[in-house]
């Protein structure tokens, strides 16, 4: 299994997912704005790796502050913290990691301000790497004997702190010996599935086959499909699912050929604080990224171009959530709000 973010030797150390397949690089930052730079585009990417990366890029905000009054490092800290805010829009991790580095840093002491964000950033890590480990064995549990799973983007171990999600719960299936192949979607525009969930796969010893985004409902409907697991973005109170574009497409053609569709995901993904995925800000890309193809032009041009990077699959079409706290079912605003003050009380 690959990590793609990792704290080491005082620094932020990314694999860097825009080379992948061809290339397996780690980059080592040590300034907030690389990692800003790395999140905006997307040499980390996957909701959970977002907000480990960025929780990480706070810790470098006050390594570069130190030497200054207290106020003025928390001030400094507090802008790198919006900052990295812009960076995506739509995974909620992002939010829920920053949000958690600020309550840190509002609790540290003037002396203890870089240790004490560095402990809320690794603490974070391994929660995040413990989702996944449940997520895995919870969402293997769903897949039926002999499955053809399909997925879509990639929820592996580069896009998580460890194990992945939607994919942590199939290779975890696999090694049980439930798995028969798994399809993957190539995932258009920049081809998270044909770059990095088939070379997760094949790494894993999974057999894979790759089809294009087209290609889901002839599958489906000639082929046979048991099962979609796919991860998430971010998760509305009602169950809503923001996922990689084209997600929606899928779960429609699921419902229509009456495969259970499955969503993985931490908590860290779900956000309570929305009714519903009306609300979830949808991140707007690049034109070229529809427009060229391995940096040709392709288009022909002319025309007003589309790039959402997610699209919102409404509840009703999710079968099942799978979490690192259990697999729920609609309807799911009662489901998830029980299960996020049941944690609540834990904690507290
Ligand atoms: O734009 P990306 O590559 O960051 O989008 C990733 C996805 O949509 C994933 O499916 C999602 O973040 C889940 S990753 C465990």
């Amino acid at each position: 299994m690959k990590y793609s973010v990792e704290w080491k030797d005082n620094a932020l150390q990314l694999l860097d997912q825009s080379r992948l397949p061809h290339e397996e690089r780690y980059d080592v930052l040590s300034t907030v704005s690389e990692a800003a730079d790395a999140i905006r585009e997307m040499r980390v990417r996957g909701a959970p790796a977002i907000g480990v990366a960025a929780a990480y890029g706070v810790v470098l905000a006050a390594r570069e502050s130190e030497g200054g009054t207290s106020e003025v490092r928390k001030a400094a800290i507090m802008a790198a913290i919006d900052r990295l805010a812009t960076t995506r829009p739509t995974a909620v991790n992002l939010f829920a990691a920053l949000n958690r580095m600020s309550t840190a840093l509002a609790r540290s002491e003037p002396a203890d301000i870089t240790s004490r964000l560095l402990a809320e950033a690794l603490l974070f890590h391994d929660e995040e790497k413990e989702a996944t480990s449940a997520i895995s064995s919870n969402g293997a549990s769903l897949v039926p004997e002999g499955a053809t799973i399909l997925t879509h983007c990639n929820a592996g171990a580069i896009a998580t702190a460890a194990h992945g999600t939607a994919l942590g719960a199939i290779i975890h299936a696999y090694r049980l010996g439930k798995v028969k192949r798994v399809i993957a979607t190539e995932t258009r525009p920049l081809l998270q599935g044909a770059r990095l969930t088939v070379w997760e796969l094949v790494n894993e010893g999974v057999p894979t086959t790759l089809i294009t985004d087209s290609m889901v409902g002839h599958v489906m409907h000639m082929m046979g499909v048991d099962c979609v697991i796919v991860g998430a973005d971010r998760i509305a109170a009602n169950g809503d699912v923001a996922n990689k574009i084209g997600t929606y497409g899928i779960a429609v053609l699921a419902h229509a050929h009456n495969v259970p569709f499955y969503v993985a995901a931490p908590f860290s993904t779900i956000d309570m604080s929305i009714s519903d995925g009306q609300q979830i800000a949808i991140e707007q890309r690049r034109e070229t990224e529809v427009t060229t193809f391995g940096g040709q032009p392709v288009a022909s041009g002319g025309s007003d171009v589309l790039n959402p990077s997610f699209d919102v699959t409404p509840n009703s079409y999710v079968t099942s959530i799978i979490t690192e706290r259990g697999i729920l079912s609609a309807p799911y605003l009662s489901a998830l709000s029980a299960m996020a003050k049941n944690q609540g009380r834990k904690r507290g």
